[in-house]
């Protein structure tokens, strides 16, 4: 049996973690071999792959990034993109696919397995936790550990000068990072796109603070808009992913916050920060576990779903089911975090 491994999307910390899991467990206990495809979708329809054994991932597992590479290509926008993936297939002699990936990757896994009986078995990766029918996505724990960080080192900064910071995270439709680095690092306004945020209502917190004699610090997704009434149309833009954005919402914020309530209000953007680097330690044990999982999974046939985690059981679903909808921030969670605002 020969499989071939890819990583699509952005880059996510565990990603090497998962290769090694599925290359260690296919080669030592199944007698598998691999074949990797580089910059995820891309190495799959040019036929560009590297050789994936045991001496490829040693080492790799407290690396962050991805020895493979990864891109954004879709091979469904691509003329003959389907046919030359089968191509390459049928050229390296590949009998089965896992594909670590996020929703576009894994979307472009379901419909191979769905349209064309490509064999396919998909990991759910994304620092953003926004994928369906996993508890987790891995990932997800380093990037909120670094964003608590930075609030919590944001705080000394905002006390010292008696400043609003505002701290714009990683989300483009999903609150999660927002909202758990916002509890865990004591923000006192967590603006998530789920829900369109009042900018009166924000400045109302933030003066509130003031008056407890106290700095306030905003923490906004990226994705996160203002109220219809609030915004500034010519600001926002449509993203790549065909998305309304205010792009820069951080920047925005800060400024309409300074000019509405007179304080000095300042913005840090973390970025690309949230996705590199070392994985934790929780992340680390979720990667390795599911490629442990999805090499099970090829060795059942057990084509067409995805490795997911229930708990802590990694268990199989339909990889339709993980990529037919975003898995966003309940308004109940969201809720409960509201008793620390202002
Ligand atoms: O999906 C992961 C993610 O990091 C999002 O949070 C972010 O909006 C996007 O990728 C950024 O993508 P890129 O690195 O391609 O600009």
């Amino acid at each position: 049996m020969k499989v071939g491994v890819l990583t699509g999307g952005g880059d996510c910390p565990g990603l090497n973690a998962v290769i090694r899991g599925v290359v260690r467990k296919g080669v030592q206990e199944y007698g598998y071999e691999f074949t990797g495809f580089k910059d995820g979708w891309r190495g799959a329809v040019e036929g560009d792959t590297v050789p994936l054994g045991i001496p490829a991932v040693r080492g790799i597992l407290p690396r962050g990034g991805t020895i493979l590479g990864s891109s954004r290509t879709n091979p469904f926008t691509l003329d003959e993109g389907v046919r030359q993936i089968k191509d390459t297939l049928a050229k390296h002699e590949v009998d089965a696919l896992i594909a670590i990936g996020g929703e576009d990757t894994l979307g472009v896994a379901a419909r191979l397995h769905a349209e064309y009986g490509i064999p396919c078995v998909g990991v759910p990766k994304t620092i953003d936790n926004d994928l369906s029918a996993t508890d987790y996505t891995f990932g997800f724990d380093t990037a909120v550990g670094i964003a608590t960080e930075a609030i919590d080192r944001l705080h000394t900064t905002a006390e010292s000068h008696m400043r609003v910071l505002v701290v714009e995270v990683m989300g483009r439709h999903a609150g999660w990072i927002a909202l758990h680095s916002g509890l865990a690092g004591g923000a006192n306004a967590i603006l998530i796109p789920e829900q369109r945020f009042d900018l009166d209502e924000v400045c109302a917190w933030v003066t509130s603070r003031f008056k407890a004699s106290y700095a306030p610090i905003v923490v906004v997704a990226e994705g996160a808009m203002p109220k219809d009434g609030d915004m500034v149309l010519k600001d926002a833009t449509t993203d790549s992913f065909g998305h309304v954005r205010l792009s820069g919402v951080g920047e925005w914020l800060a400024k309409e916050i300074e000019a509405r309530t007179g304080k000095e209000a300042r913005t840090t953007v973390l970025g690309h920060v949230q996705r590199g680097g070392t994985p934790s330690a929780f992340d680390r044990w979720l990667a390795t576990r599911f490629g442990l999982h999805a090499v099970d999974a090829v060795r059942d046939g057990a084509f067409g779903t995805m490795v997911a985690l229930r708990g802590t059981d990694i268990v199989r679903v339909p990889l339709a089911e993980a990529t037919a909808r975003l898995k966003t921030v309940d308004p109940a969670l969201y809720r409960e975090a509201g008793v620390f605002f202002g």
